[in-house]
């Protein structure tokens, strides 16, 4: 059988996404998942014909404004291309990184593109703490603790593609 497959899109300025991005990636392959990470600002377009599981991460830019909910604008502007339909029944998951607070609002406004395009939300999606304010420089990483979180939301996606809901919400 041909191995099931997972796109990942983020945007990163200091690091931090990308590395969750890794992360996620890294419980996702666990399951056998054949994983393509994708930065934001490289992709024209949506090509998720053959992906099972989409992933989309963002920093936490202005979680206070509502105008952009919180998300970074490559990742805005790319999800603002997806056409309704564009990932009917496909299995889908978002995750955020802030330095403080507005991840959650961040991760809510993906969920949302996300399930307008006809994606299954199974899992709630996930918020670590990194950077500073701005991202004036790269700041505190993540914690173990944190990215252990990231690679068990991958990990459970991956079982949710593969047909075992045990783990999923
Ligand atoms: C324009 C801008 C707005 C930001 N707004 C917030 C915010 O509202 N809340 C927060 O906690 N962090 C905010 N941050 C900080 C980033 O979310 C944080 O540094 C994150 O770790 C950056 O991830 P990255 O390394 O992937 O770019 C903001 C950063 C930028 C550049």
């Amino acid at each position: 059988m041909r191995d099931m497959k997972a796109l990942i899109i983020y945007h990163t300025n200091t690091g931090h996404t990308r590395q969750a991005a890794q992360d996620v990636a890294e419980g996702l392959k666990g399951e056998g998942l054949d994983v393509s990470i994708q930065a934001a600002n490289d992709a024209a377009g949506w090509d998720v014909a053959d992906q099972s599981v989409i992933i989309v991460g963002s920093p936490c830019h202005a979680g206070s404004v509502s105008i952009r909910a919180g998300v970074s604008g490559p990742v805005l502007s790319l999800l603002k291309k997806l056409e309704p339909n564009t990932l009917t029944d496909k299995i889908a998951g978002a995750f955020s990184v802030n330095c403080a607070y507005g991840g959650q609002k961040t991760v809510d406004a993906i969920e949302k593109h996300l399930q307008a395009a006809g994606a299954r939300i199974l899992q709630q999606g996930v918020v670590i703490r990194a950077g500073v304010p701005f991202s004036l420089f790269r700041g505190p990483m993540a914690s173990e603790k944190t990215r252990e979180q990231l690679r068990e939301f991958g990990y459970i996606l991956a079982c949710a593609a593969k047909g075992d809901d045990r783990t999923a919400q």
